[in-house]
């Protein structure tokens, strides 16, 4: 075959995905001397970082002033029902008030205290409130710093570039091939680092928060490449989205509702988060709607309202309420703020939910509820880092933000994610230059894979086939919706890897019309070999998993096992097949351990 007509171009540090993390280790690398290439699928600013709508969680003690990092260290562990890699979130919560400090720096807007400090909010599983935000709009308002900060950077910014390959040399990777969106031309990167920064795996089910860039890149690109992925079983449900209308069901409802005074009620008008405090969080939770409405008005009393229990906990409850027939007229719960908080401070602090139920449902949500459901919204699970330097377990290859797996364990606070994007980010692309700056050897990438890439991508065009790309992605969305969704068992997910490999072999047989000058066929038809990658990454660990713990809850395995509670489940490839194996979680130290036998 003719050797394939491409560009290339050359840095010491490709980051792709640029987001929140690809974006802060992009500026980081850079500010350690690296060229760098900033790729992104889509068009720079648009990711899932703005879906994080409530704030950055940072023990920053503004509004608790006993707020430190060892508590939301503490926090994030249980809230990650102990699953985490205790060392990141350690680094996690030490690191993020000084990013949140560095934001501000950089021009990020947070709302205010009375004293002119930065506001702090409620969210689940915090014990006090300590989400920095900006109305509900702070991910937007970070993508907004990062990117006015970062452009400054002498950064390439490569926009409406799908990567679909990671190159290596020997073990190590040597750069990345893609295509522009815009004509389908294959285009080359060399480079002696790679960042992965690309988010979730969201698209994999039908009701996701997740817009249509969340194809499980990342992962897949690490996976391919020789890379571990951890956790994968641990997908977030998150409570609240829209259920109604139709056309915008999964876009999200943030958490920052709840966490200032809006309340859930069932279709009998009974708060029922009452019914399902579970032990490990008793001590901490209000029992009854005095002591949890006491919270509301007097928060020095401490007691959270069940309300704000960690998101898998929510969800679990929500879903059985709809399930036990009381549930919403299309298919949630109700979420009330107007009955607590009046309308003047309701469109203060949440102008986005106000004009989003306005415009789009036609409901006024300071007079009446809203109604609400659980999608999916978040991968708990990905590329096994390691916690200082975010390397991969491939030379050469470092993942931040959501591809990383480790950090949030079996289930991640709602905030942690921002922080999560900037404290590791900024490490990923420290580590990356100075990976870069030692690399030793010639920078060499070899003809053959680039050819190779170029013909699998170039393959849908060219075979003959009669499947549709659209209605393919559609059955395995439907699939992962029904069998490995908030509750799973052995039987679904054995159906769910079945329909897996008949999917697979009918990705096989796509053919697109049309040519490569933007063809959304085209795009959907290679995003496929991503999303089924980690569709049955997720359901493989799910199915290895016989406990119910965090974002993972098996009805045939209904408790939380010690055992497992020691291992993570780890995903290679080797020789073309999928291993699994349980691998012992890194040991946490005496004086951390500690913090878990302290009250406060
Ligand atoms: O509910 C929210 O605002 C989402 C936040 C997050 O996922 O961290």
């Amino acid at each position: 075959m003719a050797t394939t007509s491409h560009e290339t171009h050359e840095h010491d540090v490709i980051v792709i995905g640029a987001g929140g993390a690809g974006l802060r280790a992009a500026i980081e690398a850079a500010a350690q001397g690296a060229s760098v290439g900033l790729i992104c699928k889509s068009l720079l600013g648009k990711a899932h970082t703005v879906m994080a709508e409530g704030g950055i969680a940072a023990a920053l003690g503004n509004v608790w002033p006993e707020d430190n990092w060892q508590v939301h260290f503490r926090d994030t562990m249980r809230g990650g029902k102990m699953l985490n890699n205790w060392r990141m979130a350690q680094l996690h919560a030490q690191e993020a008030p000084d990013r949140v400090l560095e934001l501000e720096r950089w021009g990020a807007l947070f709302d205010r205290t009375k004293d002119g400090r930065i506001l702090q909010r409620d969210f689940g599983g915090h014990r006090y409130a300590r989400l920095a935000h900006v109305g509900d709009r702070t991910g937007l308002e970070m993508i907004r710093t990062l990117q006015y900060h970062g452009i400054h950077q002498g950064i390439d910014v490569y926009m409406e570039c799908n990567v679909q390959r990671l190159l290596k040399d020997g073990d190590r990777v040597c750069g990345a091939v893609g295509y522009w969106r815009k004509d389908g031309e294959i285009v080359v990167f060399k480079s002696k680092a790679v960042v992965l920064a690309t988010g979730g795996i969201g698209k994999a089910w039908k009701v996701t928060s997740n817009s249509w860039e969340y194809t499980g890149d990342g992962h897949s690109l690490a996976l391919w490449a020789g890379a571990d992925l951890i956790d994968m079983e641990f997908v977030q449900f998150h409570p609240t989205h829209m259920v109604w209308p139709l056309s915008v069901a999964g876009l999200l409802v943030t958490e920052g509702v709840r966490g200032d005074g809006g309340t859930l009620k069932n279709n009998k008008g009974e708060r029922f988060m009452f019914n399902y405090i579970p032990e490990f969080f008793k001590a901490e939770t209000a029992d009854n709607i005095e002591e949890a409405d006491r919270w509301y008005t007097d928060k020095k009393n401490n007691r959270r309202t069940p309300d704000l229990l960690p998101r898998d906990e929510v969800a679990r409850a929500i879903t059985a309420e709809v399930k036990a027939g009381r549930g919403s007229p299309h298919g949630g719960v109700f979420l009330d703020i107007c009955t607590r908080r009046p309308a003047d401070y309701i469109r203060k602090r949440l102008p986005s939910m106000y004009h989003q139920f306005k415009e789009l449902a036609g409901v006024d949500i300071t007079r009446e509820p809203m109604e609400v459901g659980p999608a999916q919204h978040y991968v708990m699970g990905g590329v096994r880092v390691d916690a200082d330097s975010t390397a991969s377990t491939v030379p050469g290859l470092f993942a931040a933000g959501e591809c990383a797996g480790g950090m949030h364990g079996a289930n991640r606070l709602g905030g942690n994610s921002l922080s999560d994007l900037v404290v590791f980010g900024r490490r990923a692309g420290l580590h990356a230059a100075l990976y870069a700056k030692n690399f030793g050897g010639q920078l060499a990438v070899d003809r053959g894979q680039v050819e190779s890439a170029a013909r699998d991508l170039l393959e849908p065009l060219e075979r003959s086939g009669s499947e549709n790309p659209y209605t393919i992605q559609a059955d395995l969305q439907q699939s992962m919706h029904t069998l490995v969704g908030i509750i799973r068992n052995e039987a679904d997910l054995k159906q769910a890897l079945a329909k897996l490999e008949v999917l697979k072999e009918r990705a096989k047989k796509v053919r697109v019309e049309g040519g490569r000058t933007y063809n959304p066929g085209w795009h959907t038809a290679l995003d496929l070999k991503s999303l089924l990658t980690v569709a049955e990454c997720s359901a493989v660990a799910a199915l290895e998993r016989k406990e119910s713990r965090g974002g993972h809850t098996r009805d045939d395995h209904p408790y939380t096992d010690d055992q497992w509670g020691k291992v993570n489940v780890v995903l290679r490839l080797r020789n073309g097949a999928l291993q699994v194996s349980r691998e012992p979680l890194p040991e946490m130290p005496e004086d951390l351990k500690a913090l878990f036998k302290e009250r406060q």
